[in-house]
């Protein structure tokens, strides 16, 4: 069997962990590459066997499936060439920094042979135990934190101009994921202030869902990475079932002082993010034209969040949604 040519735009830490799965992937070979920064290319070349390429249109030409993890607002003029030339494209999160340009992406992306769109965590093992338990109850409500300790490193996290704000750098992630656990959001409101960073780095957010579920979801940029720094809660009838961010699950019953508790702390960090198993699935996708678990709608739904939740914390608007 050929090999699915994979090439790589932006070789930093996420194009360098995609660079390594798919370098020992049997299914795949990392054929191109390029970044801005010579260094991190030949860096990523050297571990990989890829040829560095002048520009990114060299690696969408030469390749058969495009991965790009340059920073947020740098996506999607590289992803909207990719799919346009017919490519199978894996876009990291966020897939664009403003809904002009998902809409773009969302429409480039049927010329695509696949698009699929960077949230891990839909792949990473404790929130795929999460949305097991849940489906065979039913939830009242829930609690979410998706918290960062700084906007420094990366250096640009903390520069709006590359990020399009904290909510599309950290809190996107959370945003695709309560769709994917609960379902289509029917409204939210939302209060944020700027405390330490010249942007809105703390948010409270309610949020009621078509399905009648209501949550809280709170997100600071400024916090501090104490353990964990994400976490959702979902309360059903005398039950709490509780995520450590993608470390283990919690699982309490009424007054029963027995709890179930899985974790996966012994997996390395690629497959306790996900990160192996959503390559495994742009490869299945590639090789059998199937729909990816994560779709440029998904990836467009949760800039739409992102969006809502801006514009509910600048008007204090409760935003509705169709
Ligand atoms: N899914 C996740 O868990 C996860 C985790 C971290 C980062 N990310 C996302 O991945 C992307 C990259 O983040 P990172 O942490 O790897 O950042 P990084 O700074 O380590 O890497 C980005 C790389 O892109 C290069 N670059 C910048 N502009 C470029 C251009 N026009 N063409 C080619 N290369 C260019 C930079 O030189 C750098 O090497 C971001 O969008 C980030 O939000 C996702």
């Amino acid at each position: 069997m050929n090999k699915i040519k994979i090439g790589i735009i932006g070789t930093g830490y996420m194009g360098g962990t995609h660079a390594q799965l798919y370098a020992r992937n049997e299914r795949t070979t990392v054929h191109a590459i390029y970044d801005v920064r010579p260094e991190r290319m030949e860096s990523v070349s050297r571990q990989t066997g890829a040829k560095c390429m002048e520009n990114g249109e060299q690696v969408i030409e030469s390749c058969d499936a495009i991965v790009v993890t340059t920073p947020n607002v740098r996506h999607t003029e590289l992803t909207v060439a990719a799919a346009n030339a017919g490519k199978a494209v894996f876009s990291e999160k966020p897939m664009a920094t403003n809904l002009t340009e998902a809409e773009a992406v969302l429409e480039a992306s049927k010329n695509a042979k696949v698009f699929q769109v960077g949230h891990n965590r839909r792949f990473a093992p404790v929130y795929v135990k999460l949305k097991e338990l849940i489906s065979k109850d039913k939830i009242h409500s829930a609690h979410i934190k998706m918290n960062r300790g700084e906007l420094q490193n990366p250096e640009w996290t903390g520069d709006t101009d590359v990020t399009g704000g904290f909510l599309y750098e950290t809190t996107v992630h959370m945003f695709d994921m309560i769709r994917f656990q609960f379902g289509e959001i029917e409204e939210l409101i939302a209060i944020g202030s700027s405390q330490t960073y010249p942007e809105i780095d703390n948010f409270s957010v309610l949020l009621k869902f078509k399905s009648g579920l209501h949550a809280t979801f709170c997100s600071a940029a400024d916090a501090s990475w104490i353990f964990p720094f994400e976490r959702l809660e979902a309360f059903c009838e005398h039950r709490t079932i509780m995520t450590q961010e993608m470390e283990n699950l919690t699982d309490s019953r009424g007054s029963d002082p027995n709890f179930e508790y899985f974790s996966w702390h012994l997996l390395s960090k690629e497959e306790r993010w996900g990160y192996a198993q959503e390559n495994e699935a742009f490869i299945d996708a590639v090789l059998n034209g199937t729909e990816p678990l994560v779709t440029a709608l998904d990836g467009y739904k949760s800039v739409e969040l992102v969006e809502a939740c801006y514009k509910a914390v600048k008007t204090g608007e409760r935003i509705k949604f169709e």
